[in-house]
């Protein structure tokens, strides 16, 4: 990009950001080639639509007055930036206030109408590795999972729109004394294992559990179980895939409702690993790392009284050890320069542990030698509107399926009930497409309140609340986009007419220019989720997007503009403005049904 070169700028900021940083140089000097001259969207557009905020703090460096270093910044970057913006203007102690000019504006929003809607592709070659979902065999995948599967899905999809390589890691609990335990249970009961389901073999866990912690000789006989698993005892290992492939097939069910690009080939389960923990234990001993401790191998900290263990003293491997082996595949062998966990608050230590210890033996490095990045992203509980975590009459957790139907059975009886008023778009619609809608909006709405607040935070799932079209909801966003498509069919015009595709974009109105300036922010909201791994900016952004789209719609005629000029540029506008919001929701996994 060259300066002033506004064609390719879809994104001021980064021009702006050129233009100052010159400004600097030219009254400060090459020594000030490298500060960030700090430029911000303002908050109020009566100071225009940018600010640049650095002055202050250069004049302190530099012994200056602020407002005179401001006011000769400000006269040198009008020079850089003419054609551009109106003159800057200094105000308060030095701020340097920027307004766009009304043709570059709608120049930058012509240059953000492409197929990739201005989104940078990151050049970082390395892949990204996300671990997500991680339900338990033999258990029903529960609000936790959800949250996993939601967060990653939607972390997955922004890598994967800024061009880098993603590998889904469905880190399945499916190995171990857990899984030994309902085997056994399984066996002993002599139950019919062909006609199966979930419900049974949770219940078989549960038993399983409280019988193996009261009676020693259960206990010794679950254990027994696993040594045959572990050996591949054939029969145990035919009943093992059995509840595998009954857990899985809810899961895929639910995979499915959700609509995750999530599936089979994703699978890297715990038993995955299995043949080579022997190596993780091994190689930790023979660096020295981990040390012997009552006849287990352990590795200590020093910042913490709780050390890892890697092997029990019967010789047994736990979680940790099965993390190691996945970390150490993930970097050395998928090539991951980030590997992200998402997994429940509560095991925050335990990554904490995993990750020092696969960062003292070296695991985290890639081939040029640079380090990867191991994240947790933790979240919180969800829960009822009592504020107690979410659980079954009975006290279990709340299946997922359950919570996943009655969203979509609330949102089908509201798309349904406005789809009764006679000019609503969605009006003489069948059952099946009304109830493909009410899907998409039960869903969209569940997925958007996991999304749109603080991660760690824990949330209320209130239904309610989620599904109203009205509101910081996923339905309120579904909603405007299909207002804008609305528009297009009474308009009786498809978006890709050439007269609007090619219509040269006139900002007019103040709504207008809010709107646009909003839009040009979209490639550095989807870049800033991809650097913080929070996807509530994203939520954040697209509100405000469909807030501003509302004023201009009230304030800007559209089919009804006094000009055939302004029609079709605000056509070309709503329509840019529909394609932000269909791309961003995506990114959340939600879906926009052209009609609601
Ligand atoms: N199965 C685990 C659970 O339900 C979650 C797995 C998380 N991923 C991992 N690599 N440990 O708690």
């Amino acid at each position: 990009m060259t300066r002033g070169d506004i064609t390719t700028a879809a994104d001021p900021t980064r021009l702006l950001e050129e233009a100052f940083r010159e400004a600097i140089v030219a009254v400060l000097g090459d020594d000030y080639r490298h500060v960030d001259p700090i430029i911000r969207c303002s908050q109020n557009p009566a100071f225009g639509d940018y600010q640049a905020n650095s002055a202050m703090s250069l004049a302190k460096h530099a012994g200056l007055k602020p407002r005179a270093l401001a006011q000769q910044i400000a006269e040198a970057v009008a020079k850089n930036l003419r054609g551009v913006a109106e003159t800057p203007e200094v105000a308060g102690p030095g701020f340097i206030n920027i307004r766009l000019k009304a043709e570059a504006l709608g120049k930058m929003l012509e240059a953000l109408d492409t197929p990739q809607l201005g989104v940078h592709r990151d050049p970082n070659p390395h892949t990204i590795a996300i671990d997500l979902c991680g339900v338990n065999i033999a258990k029903q995948m529960h609000v936790g999972h959800l949250r996993s599967t939601i967060i990653g899905d939607c972390l997955a999809r922004t890598f994967e729109r800024i061009g880098r390589t993603v590998h889904r890691e469905n880190h399945l609990g499916d190995w171990g004394l857990t899984i030994a335990m309902v085997l056994w249970s399984l066996t002993r009961s002599g139950d019919d294992l062909d006609t199966l389901g979930l419900e049974d073999l949770d219940k078989a866990y549960r038993h399983a559990q409280a019988e193996c912690r009261q009676d020693e000789a259960a206990a010794a006989e679950a254990k027994a179980t696993l040594i045959k698993l572990q050996q591949g005892d054939t029969e145990t290992r035919r009943t093992w895939h059995k509840i595998i492939d009954v857990t899985m097939r809810a899961v895929y069910e639910s995979f499915d409702l959700l609509n995750v690009k999530l599936g089979p080939n994703d699978n890297r389960p715990e038993s995955f690993y299995r043949d080579r923990l022997k190596d993780v234990v091994e190689a930790f001993r023979v660096s020295g790392i981990a040390q012997e401790d009552q006849g287990a191998l352990i590795v200590r900290f020093p910042d913490r009284d709780r050390p890892l263990i890697l092997q029990k003293s019967d010789g047994g491997y736990l979680y940790a050890t099965t993390d190691l082996a996945a970390v150490r595949r993930r970097v050395q062998e998928l090539k991951a320069s980030r590997v992200i966990y998402i997994v429940d608050a509560r095991q925050r230590d335990h990554f904490r542990d995993v990750f020092d210890a696969a960062r003292r033996i070296g695991w985290d490095r890639l081939d040029d030698g640079s380090r990867a990045e191991l994240v947790h992203v933790p979240f919180g509980s969800v829960l009822g509107t009592d504020r107690k975590p979410l659980k079954t009459r009975s006290g279990e957790n709340l299946p997922l399926r359950l919570l996943l139907t009655e969203a979509i059975q609330r949102a089908t009886a509201e798309v349904r009930r406005r789809a009764e008023n006679p000019s609503a778009p969605t009006h003489g619609l069948d059952d099946e497409a009304l109830d493909a809608i009410g899907k998409a909006v039960g869903i969209g709405a569940v997925k958007y309140a996991d999304l749109s607040s603080d991660l760690v935070r824990d949330y209320l799932f209130d239904l309610d609340r989620m599904v109203s079209f009205d509101g910081n909801t996923g339905p309120y966003l579904q909603y405007a986009h299909a207002r804008v498509c609305s528009i297009f069919a009474r308009a009786g015009v498809t978006p890709t007419d050439p007269a609007i595709k090619s219509a040269k974009l006139v900002i007019t109105e103040p709504a207008e220019r809010s709107l646009g300036l909003l839009l040009l922010r979209y490639p550095s909201v989807v870049a800033e989720v991809a650097a913080t791994l929070e996807p509530h900016r994203l939520c954040t952004y697209l509100y405000d997007l469909a807030n501003a789209y509302n004023t201009f719609y009230e304030s800007c005629p559209v089919l009804k503009a006094d000009r055939q000029q302004l029609r079709l540029s605000r056509l070309r506008l709503c329509n840019l403005l529909s394609r932000v919001l269909a791309d961003g929701l995506d990114l959340l996994g939600i879906q926009t049904p052209g009609r609601m």
